[in-house]
């Protein structure tokens, strides 16, 4: 995790800290304790704190105008450093917090030193974070939101076309192409709003808190809080600083939108099999075997099955660290960093590779349309029908049917195969108009109950979805 950064022997003491300390740390010791290999993605979010408090520091008269100017100006010759790549960050300062402010006094001299006034690298940490972690929520809502334009664009294409629906993966009703679609655009859209909630609750300053207890010194934490973009400040310092809630939620949101990728993830394994041949996936979105020709295997789609594993493993180790953790910061809290960039990374890399495979899959309309047919798949219109028709009690329709399920089967065929002479041979009340409801088309057609599979339902949905998006 320190690979690419500078190794600097550790003999003299922390310039930073080390005040009380005659000697440097041991080698092993700057290994574990360093974080800079992994918080330096937080250099923005990290300078864009300080130019808040520094500005802020200035108002309020604790600084100079001029030494804040000065911070101000080479806190952006330090981002433009970072950003071009000609920073060079030393392990020997730990963190980013310490790499900032160390070069920040090669360039300033003497003012640097008064930036960290009425602060500590606790709440400094925190508010660094939650900048990082809520524009994180942004970008995985534009993600989700791009997902479900892609899932609406197939269920408009196919908003009548039938296939077979499952439960227990075995075949159940014939359900409309367009309503499964629709399907994940749902739960996409929960997972949109879980993390629109986590952001809103997130968005509070712990800026000011300083090292735990707040600061003597006359700040305005409303300052900072509005120059980031924070609704207010937070209310306890004890808490500012220990939190890491904003992260779990984060992790909770991340693991739940995975699982949905990862069931249409599953979903799309099982179409694009030989076996089933619902879904033909681009070229884009499978590779070969080096050994059997023939084959097209769908990876992407197995490994967004897969990447649900590694965020929930980023979750539950999160939830692990804080667990048990007194009031207020413990070192231990360090660890919540990596867990949640490659989350949020494996996330946003999941979204964007779901989002074009769905793009570019090619329903294969005949083949749904038969597997639809197959299965028996309208025998709950046929005992709908025994109830409608006839006046049987469902529970007697059930079993008529059933007997009727178990006859096709023994011949060999499907339900609308059955002569009618058959079929009266079972209930003799059955009359030809039966043969009707045991078409899928008209099954599916018949299903316009609220959230139903009826075509025109589903239409009505992809509207209502077309106006929100
Ligand atoms: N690198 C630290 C972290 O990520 C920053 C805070 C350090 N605070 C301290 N009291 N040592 O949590």
């Amino acid at each position: 995790m320190t690979r690419s950064v500078s190794q600097t022997a550790p003999q003299t003491a922390n310039a930073m800290w080390g005040g009380r300390f005659a000697a440097g740390p041991d080698a092993i010791m700057q290994a574990i304790n360093a974080s800079i290999g992994f918080d330096r993605r937080l250099a923005a979010q990290d300078i864009a704190g300080s130019r808040a408090h520094a500005a802020m520091l200035a108002a309020t008269g604790i600084l100079s105008n001029t030494d804040a100017e000065a911070i101000g100006e080479g806190l952006l010759t330090v981002l433009s450093e970072i950003e071009t790549g000609s920073f060079t960050f030393r392990t020997d300062l730990e963190d980013i917090h310490m790499n900032v402010e160390n070069r920040l006094k090669e360039i300033i001299g003497e003012p640097a030193g008064r930036l960290h006034t009425a602060r500590s690298r606790n709440d400094q940490v925190a508010v660094d974070f939650r900048l990082w972690v809520r524009d994180q929520c942004d970008a995985a809502i534009a993600g989700i939101e791009a997902l479900m334009r892609a899932f609406l664009a197939q269920a408009e294409a196919g908003a009548d076309w039938v296939m077979p629906g499952f439960t227990h993966l075995q075949t159940a009703q014939p359900v409309t192409w367009g309503h499964h679609m629709l399907a994940y655009v749902e739960m996409l859209a929960r997972d949109a709003s879980r993390f629109a909630d986590a952001r809103a609750r997130m968005n509070e300053c712990p800026l000011g808190a300083a090292a735990l207890a707040g600061t003597s010194f006359p700040i305005d934490r409303a300052m900072t809080a509005a120059a980031l973009g924070f609704a207010r400040p937070t209310a306890n310092s004890l808490d500012s600083v220990s939190d890491r809630d904003f992260a779990l939620e984060f992790l909770s949101a991340s693991s739940i939108c995975a699982m949905h990728l990862s069931r249409f993830a599953e979903e799309l394994v099982i179409w694009s099999s030989a076996q089933f041949r619902f879904v033909r996936l681009s070229d884009r979105w499978t590779t070969g075997s080096s050994i059997m020709p023939q084959k097209k295997n769908p990876d992407a789609a197995e490994l967004l099955r897969a990447k649900l594993g590694r965020i929930l493993g980023a979750t539950v180790a999160l939830f692990t660290v804080m667990k048990g953790l007194p009031l207020t910061y413990s070192k231990d809290m360090q660890e919540d960093k990596e867990q949640v960039f490659d989350a949020a990374d494996t996330l946003m890399l999941g979204l964007a590779a779901m989002t074009g495979m769905v793009g570019d899959m090619t329903a294969l309309r005949e083949n749904l349309a038969a597997a639809a047919a197959s299965g028996f798949s309208t025998a709950t219109d046929l005992a709908d029908w025994l109830v409608r028709a006839l006046g049987l009690p469902f529970r007697e329709a059930h079993h008529v049917t059933g007997t009727l399920v178990a006859l096709a089967e023994q011949q060999g065929v499907d339900l609308p195969d059955l002569t009618l002479d058959q079929m009266q041979s079972v209930h003799p009340g059955i009359r030809a108009e039966v043969f009707a409801v045991l078409g899928v088309e008209n099954s599916v057609r018949s299903r316009t109950s609220y959230g139903g599979t009826a075509p025109d339902q589903v239409r009505a949905q992809i509207t209502r979805w077309k106006e929100r998006l």
